[in-house]
């Protein structure tokens, strides 16, 4: 902690909050492995994980949270597993948003939400409405998301502007792409999650990421709670972020 600031809520430093946290959810099939159940009940347990973080984030004052709950290549898994995932995706949704209008939570989407299923993508559209005015958090769920098919969409958008003579293509900038990206209008993650103590980023956000603290916990994410969330926020405020720069 800087020796300008004060202490915040538990012990945190309020001026140097992580804006954006990402976090890639994982190990919901070896926590339930573990205890010799199906995997489904895993992604169950996972699923009020989810609840657990989103109102911890919120009380700690993070302005956007993205949750990897599904990837592009989770597509290949088995059906039924696919199914139980969407249909605890569907629950989500509906049993949130009140809570989400109660604490003043934004949602919204990233990946290829056309590919979720009618039903999903319905209440999806339904909950995104609701909660489109809110601002006291953004909570940015990747569906059915792809970093590299993010990137390749960027690069279809931008291509065609240059094409009809929109633009130039000098005027081409980090920043511009930013702006094409999904998460366009977002600050970039300042800090990156992974559960099940996994050392890859399995295709999340590449673009987004190329500064962002990373830290990997080996907790699963079913155990994954509110007091280690702290204890990653609290360890994210004593790194020093250089940037390329000198100390
Ligand atoms: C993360 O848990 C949830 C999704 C990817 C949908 P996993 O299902 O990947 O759990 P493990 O990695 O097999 O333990
Ligand atoms: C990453 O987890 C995707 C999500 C958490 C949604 P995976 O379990 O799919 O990643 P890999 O297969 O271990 O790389
Ligand atoms: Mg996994």
């Amino acid at each position: 902690m800087n020796s300008r600031s004060l202490p915040g809520l538990y012990g945190l430093d309020s001026l140097n909050l992580p804006k954006h946290i990402a976090i890639i959810m994982d190990g919901n099939g070896r926590w339930a492995e573990k205890r010799l159940m199906n995997r489904i009940k895993g992604h169950e347990a996972g699923s009020g994980a989810v609840r657990t973080i989103v109102r911890a984030c919120r009380e700690i004052g993070i302005s956007v949270l993205t949750l990897y709950a599904f990837s592009t290549e989770n597509w290949q898994r088995p059906k039924i597993e696919i199914s139980a995932l969407m249909v605890l995706l569907n629950k989500f949704l509906e049993s949130e948003k009140n809570e989400m209008m109660e604490n003043d939570i934004r949602l919204n989407a990233i990946g290829q939400v056309d590919k979720l299923p009618e039903n999903v993508r319905k209440t999806l559209n339904r909950t995104m409405d609701l909660t489109g005015k809110n601002k006291g958090m953004l909570l940015n769920l990747a569906l059915s998301y792809g970093g590299r098919t993010e990137i390749v969409d960027m690069v279809k958008i931008i291509s065609q502007k240059v094409k009809d003579s929109k633009i130039d293509p000098d005027l081409i900038t980090d920043e511009f792409v930013a702006d094409h990206l999904y998460t366009a209008g977002m600050p970039y993650p300042d800090l990156l999650i992974r559960t099940s103590g996994e050392m890859r980023i399995s295709n999340f956000l590449l673009w987004q990421i190329a500064y962002s603290e990373i830290f990997i916990t080996d907790t699963l994410w079913p155990d994954f709670g509110k007091e280690e969330l702290i204890k990653i926020i609290y360890d994210f405020q004593n790194r020093e972020r250089r940037f390329g720069n000198v100390g």
